[in-house]
């Protein structure tokens, strides 16, 4: 699974496809959440970073009020949609398949009142589907960012990465939060993105592992993971619902000092898991930035094996193969390590010291071939850039 982006392969696949020259070549990484998991739709902080593996989309501008859309990875062929006919119940969701992202990109852009019209694009991608790495929202975010330069949108990185969240949520009917998209969109090389999901300010934190002689892990579970099964959708519902028991706009505004006394008000044991996982990671959150800002890195990982635990335990989105790569990476002396992005199966992140990385990947794939679960599937995550135009 390691990272190729290769703009003039995506442009050769462009011109056998349709003919002629693509009018450029965009990408937008994956991601992994280093903390904040659950957070982003309660207004609180997440903290991802960009992984090496993109989608590439070569793209032409035309201004026949055609989409014509192609994916190397998908066995459709070309699918062909009058933008005229965009509509989130016909073309959306499950009936659209992946289409419906890229669809309901532009039709969350012309819907939010903005000129972007049709195009042809093929895309290539490398970033795992399925496996909680925002294969998605790179989908989304290269569309929007070469619908943006070919029709002179003006939008910045984060409008692009909320317009994309529009069209998942209304389009494809996914209900996610903004975390996967601004993270494709607005991550920097060598840095996590510190976000405060209510205002959307960032902050840029250096996150430069190999300095510091660590490796950052991402096992891929091979478990897939789909968000769209209602699991997702019962959390947030969940979670709004603990926000209205406690008269506070969203969970990020139930201070962690009187997280007691909020719990004490809430009858139901799964609404009352819901909102101490939120309170407490929003808190973890803090804590790793405190940490890291103060060059302690290596001190995150019990805060991240904290962060899973409550995951497992009070939000109830972890599965036993996630649970497994954090036990068996813990006892092979990684530093830390916990599920990363909605959970539900999809991938865990490691962190370890680097001369320790291989030692700790072997052992987690020996415990997974003694539960005979499907081999996992590991590579070392360096952050990488956001999305941007490559030619
Ligand atoms: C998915 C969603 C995000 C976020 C994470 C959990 O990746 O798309 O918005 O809610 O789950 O942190």
């Amino acid at each position: 699974m390691s990272a190729s982006i290769d703009a003039g392969a995506t442009a050769a696949a462009f011109r056998q496809l349709y003919g002629g020259e693509p009018d450029g070549v965009w990408a937008a990484p994956g991601r992994v959440n280093l903390i904040g998991e659950h957070t982003d739709y309660n207004d609180g902080f997440v903290m991802p970073l960009a992984l090496p593996h993109s989608t590439v989309a070569a793209a032409r501008r035309r201004d026949d009020g055609v989409l014509r859309i192609h994916s190397g990875d998908a066995p459709t062929g070309v699918v062909e949609l009058r933008i005229a006919d965009l509509d989130p119940v016909t073309v959306g969701g499950d009936r659209g398949g992946w289409a419906a992202y890229p669809a309901g990109v532009l039709w969350a852009l012309r819907r939010g009142g903005l000129d972007a019209g049709g195009a042809d694009i093929h895309y290539d991608s490398d970033v795992p589907t399925g496996a909680g790495l925002s294969s998605s929202a790179a989908l989304e975010v290269s569309t929007a960012l070469l619908l943006n330069d070919l029709y002179g949108l003006g939008q910045s990185a984060q409008q692009l990465a909320s317009w994309c969240q529009k069209a998942e949520n209304d389009f494809v009917g996914v209900p996610s939060g903004i975390m996967d998209q601004t993270a494709s969109a607005c991550c920097t090389e060598g840095h996590a993105l510190y976000l405060d999901t209510r205002d959307l300010t960032a902050r840029q934190v250096p996150f430069d592992l190999a300095a510091e002689g660590l490796s950052l892990l991402v096992v891929d579970t091979q478990v897939k993971h789909a968000l769209g099964d209602g699991e997702y959708a019962k959390r947030r519902a969940g979670c709004e619902e603990g926000a209205r028991i406690l008269g506070v706009r969203a969970l990020r505004d139930v201070p962690f000092g009187s997280l007691p006394s909020a719990l004490a008000r809430i009858d139901d044991p799964v609404i009352r898991g819901l909102v101490r996982h939120v309170v407490t990671e929003d808190r973890r959150v803090e804590e790793v930035i405190t940490l890291l800002d103060a060059g302690r890195t290596r001190e995150i990982g019990p805060v991240l094996v904290a962060g899973h635990e409550s995951l497992r335990d009070d939000f109830t989105v972890s599965c036993p193969e996630l649970d497994l790569v954090v036990s068996s990476a813990v006892a092979a002396g990684a530093l830390g390590a916990r599920m990363t992005g909605g959970g539900f199966g999809g991938s865990a992140i490691v962190l370890a010291e680097a001369s320790e990385a291989d030692a700790i990947r072997v052992a987690v794939e020996k415990a997974f071939a003694s539960a005979s679960y499907r081999a996992p599937r590991t590579f070392a995550a360096v952050p990488g850039p956001g999305a941007r135009r490559l030619r």
